[in-house]
Order: structure tokens, then C-alpha cells, then sequence
């Protein structure tokens, strides 16, 4: 039973996975964000906790059930994300960045609602830069884990990843192009590519929940040589 799912034994292996968007408050009552169900992640959560790892999922605002015998950390924005992240990180063997986070967030979060102004057509809105999640932990020089991320392109999507797996310093990137249908964002399914310092491997297009085994085996490969 803890087999078959990715013919992987993670018995005895941590992982943290972040998964979903995060949320960036404007007010009270305002928001960015974006798209990201949170499904892939929640699917690569469940391949590894069943295929024997103990998984911590770091879940942004996402309306999924927890996968079974999943510790879950909820959080709202890309520096509570960071957070979560950081610490879960100091415990784990794998760390996999399936979220979207916001890369800016609102400069001032106002404490009480915007008001329209009289008299102006346009406004502006200031926002600053996020931390990067995925890079400071594969920066880290003690206690890294194998570290894993995304890139979700919708353009050049090969070169993109290529170039932020060397960026960030990661070892391994799945890059997937958001920009076909029904693949990507909100969707069932995925087409990914696996980008690792040796080369690439491409998928055929399938379920979320079938990339995620597959995914968590070409993780568990690298992650833990025999
Ligand atoms: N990521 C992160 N923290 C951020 C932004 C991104 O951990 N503040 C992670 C994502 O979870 C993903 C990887 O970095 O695993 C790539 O995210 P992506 O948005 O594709 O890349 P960016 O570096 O943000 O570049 P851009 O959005 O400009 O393409
Ligand atoms: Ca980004």
C-alpha cells in the first residue's frame, strides 16, 4: 500500500510543500492575488504522505480538502508563507514550492476602507517586493534540503525555468505552460517539464493527481540516490 503510488519507499523522509496562492491585503475588505488552486501541490502532498513520508503542507486562501494524514499550516500572505516555510525547512529533507506566491504586496495596508477620491479618474498603488521563498532556503548553507520549484510560464517556457532553476540555485525546476487549455491554473490536469542540472524530462499531459506520483518519484531519485 505505502509502494505502489510512486514505487518509492519515503519512509522515515520529511516534506514541506507550499501550495496555493497567497493573499495581499490592501484593506480591510481588498486584496491581490491570483489564480492558483492550490491542486498540485495538494496532489504532490498526498503522493508523498502515501508513498510514506511525513508531509507538511504550507497552504495559502485555497478551498481543498487536507489530504489524509497531512499536517497542514494555513496562511494568508507570502511573508506568513516565508515563515512557515522557514521554520518547517529546518526539519525536512525535501522542500517543494508548488505556491504562487505574490511577488509584490500593497507598500501600506490601510486600516480602514479606501475611499473613492472626488474629482480623479486614476489612482496608483505602490507595492513593494515579497521575499522569495524557494531562494532562501536553496541559499542556505546549513540544514537545505533537496529543493524543489515551479515555473509557471506562459511564454519561452523552458528557457524561463531553465533560468531560474540556475537563479535560485534549486535542484530541480517543473516547469508547465499556463497559457494552453485546460493545463496549469484551476485545471485537472498538467503538462510539465522536468528541468534538473543534468537535463530535461518532459510528461505527457495528464491528471494532477497522476504528474504528482510520477513527480514525487523523480523527486524521491534525485533527493535520495541508491
Ligand atoms: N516563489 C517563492 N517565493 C516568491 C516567488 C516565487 O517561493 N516570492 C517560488 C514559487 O513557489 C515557484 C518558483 O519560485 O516554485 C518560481 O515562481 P515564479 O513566479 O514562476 O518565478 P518568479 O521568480 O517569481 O519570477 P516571475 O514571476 O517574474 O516569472
Ligand atoms: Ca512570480
Amino acid at each position: 500500500e505505502s509502494l505502489w503510488q510512486c514505487g518509492t519507499d519515503l519512509q522515515g523522509r520529511h516534506f514541506v510543500i507550499t501550495a496555493g496562492p497567497t493573499r495581499e491585503s490592501l484593506d480591510p475588505v481588498r486584496y491581490l492575488t491570483n489564480h492558483s488552486s492550490g491542486k498540485m501541490g495538494f496532489a504532490l502532498a498526498a503522493a508523498a504522505q502515501r508513498a510514506g513520508a511525513e508531509v507538511t503542507l504550507i497552504a495559502g486562501p485555497v478551498t481543498l480538502p487536507t489530504p489524509a494524514s497531512v499536517k497542514r499550516i494555513d496562511v494568508v500572505d507570502a511573508r506568513q508563507m516565508q515563515e512557515a516555510a522557514e521554520r518547517a525547512a529546518d526539519l525536512c529533507d525535501v522542500f517543494i514550492a508548488a505556491a504562487a506566491v505574490a511577488d509584490f504586496r500593497p507598500e501600506q495596508v490601510a486600516q480602514e476602507k479606501i475611499k473613492k477620491t472626488t474629482g480623479n479618474d486614476h489612482d496608483t498603488l505602490t507595492l513593494v517586493k515579497n521575499p522569495d521563498i524557494v531562494a532562501a532556503i536553496a541559499a542556505r548553507r546549513e540544514r537545505r534540503p533537496f529543493t524543489v520549484g515551479f515555473a509557471a510560464e506562459t511564454e519561452k517556457v523552458l528557457e524561463h525555468a531553465a533560468g531560474k532553476l540556475a537563479r535560485k540555485k534549486l535542484d530541480m525546476i517543473i516547469a508547465n505552460d499556463v497559457s494552453e487549455a485546460d493545463s496549469g491554473f484551476n485545471s485537472e490536469h498538467n503538462r510539465v517539464t522536468v528541468i534538473d542540472p543534468n537535463g530535461r524530462t518532459e510528461l505527457p499531459p495528464s491528471l494532477k493527481t497522476t504528474l504528482a506520483k510520477q513527480l514525487i518519484g523523480m523527486i524521491a531519485e534525485r533527493a535520495f540516490p541508491q
